[in-house]
């Protein structure tokens, strides 16, 4: 699975993004170490703070079926260029690991790959907890 590859997927799962009060569609597809794929998209809530972002919501699924390792994450969303994960994302995703790499651009252009460390510097970690 190649990141144009995964951002595609990326792209595709989108469409079951549930968004009606923002109209942003987002889609994310978690490749976990093992070389499976979770996918999630945002789901958002009449509450608006009850939202939840289609990054964690890959998380979520990769987590609560025992996958824990993850080498990339895909976020996909209508903006020209795609997205970057939220700041809770960012903290969300690097609790798993701070080599993890967020893919973005288009799957038929451009794509872009960071570290979560490098798009959250200075993180507050489990490291803090045990000092
Ligand atoms: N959203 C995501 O799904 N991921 C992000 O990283 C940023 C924001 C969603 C939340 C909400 O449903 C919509 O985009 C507008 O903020």
């Amino acid at each position: 699975m190649d990141y144009r590859e995964l951002l595609k997927m990326a792209e595709e799962i989108k469409r079951n993004s549930y968004s009606p009060y923002s109209n942003f569609r987002v889609g994310a597809a978690l490749l976990a170490k093992d070389g499976r794929v979770f996918t999630g998209v945002n789901v958002e809530n009449a509450s608006y703070g009850a939202t939840i972002c289609a990054e964690r919501t890959a998380v979520v699924k990769a987590v609560s079926e025992g996958q824990r390792d993850f080498d990339a994450i895909a976020v996909s969303s209508d903006t020209d260029g795609g997205s970057f994960p939220c700041g809770i994302c960012r903290q969300f995703i690097g609790e798993f690991g701070d080599g993890i790499k967020v893919i973005t651009g288009r799957s038929d252009g451009e794509i872009r790959v960071h570290s979560i460390s490098g798009l959250l510097p200075h993180a507050f970690s489990k490291d803090e907890l045990n000092k």
